[in-house]
């Protein structure tokens, strides 16, 4: 089967770095025109530097912490796409760190970005999903459905990341927007690759081992395909779904 994402009109964030710059320089490289949208302008200027393809991609600095910041995103890629087929909402943050060590600043900055921020670009983009039978996927993670010692904040809201995919999708089920999410283990990204960001002697590295999957980590490259297929007007049977697409990590 020929999946074809040619001129769809696709957000991206997330997009400076990891699974979402990846995203963004395959969805170009098989024609579509995206709007890359990231905190990082200069990862989102090598992003835009690295793509090459029949497809298109503008870049939109923008901190999805801010809630306020969500919707003119939306307007600005659909004032400059000229509407809008899917919204993939990568952009992500991870902290690891002891019970104790959890602020109520860091709670809500791992959910702002990782829920909040996906749940109000998704309702500012719907009305124009609606219209063109577009697609929603969401950045869930095989460490949603298993208990992983010092990242309760981050395990959780892609726990909730998985709820709000069916939630938003049984809310809009009598359309044709399909809304999935897709749950990665271990990505070779400066996310999954990087420090813990906590004070690793406080670890009890008997609990910090159960996070480390016994296959190595996997290219983001990997992750486009399925991507790119939930997006595509192939997938018309998908739909709220979480698919684990983590080299086998939630098995083990
Ligand atoms: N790397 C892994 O092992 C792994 C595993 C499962 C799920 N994930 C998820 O995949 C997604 C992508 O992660 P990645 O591994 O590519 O990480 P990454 O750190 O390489 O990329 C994350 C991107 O999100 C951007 N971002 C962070 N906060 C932002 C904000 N406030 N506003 C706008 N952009 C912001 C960053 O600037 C960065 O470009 C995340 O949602 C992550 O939780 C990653």
């Amino acid at each position: 089967m020929e999946v074809d994402v040619s001129n769809l009109k696709v957000v991206v964030t997330g997009a400076a770095s990891g699974i979402g710059r990846a995203t963004a320089l395959a969805f170009v490289a098989n024609g579509a025109n995206v709007f890359a949208v990231d905190v990082n302008d200069a990862g989102l200027a090598e992003t835009k530097a690295a793509a090459s393809g029949s497809g298109s991609i503008v870049t939109h600095k923008a901190d999805l912490l801010n809630p306020a910041n969500c919707k003119p995103v939306i307007e600005a890629a659909v004032a400059e796409l000229g509407g809008l087929d899917a919204l993939c909402n990568i952009a992500g943050v991870l902290r690891i760190e002891a019970l104790e060590d959890v602020t109520p600043e860091s709670w809500d900055f791992i959910y702002g970005v990782n829920v909040r921020a996906p749940f109000f670009l998704s309702q500012a983009a719907m009305p124009h999903l609606l219209k063109s039978d577009g697609a929603i996927v969401n950045i869930s993670s095989a460490t949603a459905f298993r208990g992983y010692a010092y990242v309760t904040a981050y395990t959780s809201s892609k726990a909730a990341v998985a709820h709000m995919t069916k939630s938003l999708q049984a809310e809009v089920i009598k359309s044709g927007v399909r809304i999935n999410a897709i749950a990665p283990g271990s990505v070779n990204t400066p996310m999954g690759t990087g420090g813990s960001g906590g004070a690793m002697d406080k670890f009890d590295m008997d609990l910090f081992v159960r996070m480390m999957q016994i296959r190595p980590g996997s290219p983001p490259e990997q992750y486009t395909d399925i991507l790119l297929y939930l997006v595509s007007p192939q997938n018309q049977i998908i739909r709220g779904a979480v698919l684990n697409v983590d080299d086998g990590m939630d098995a083990t």
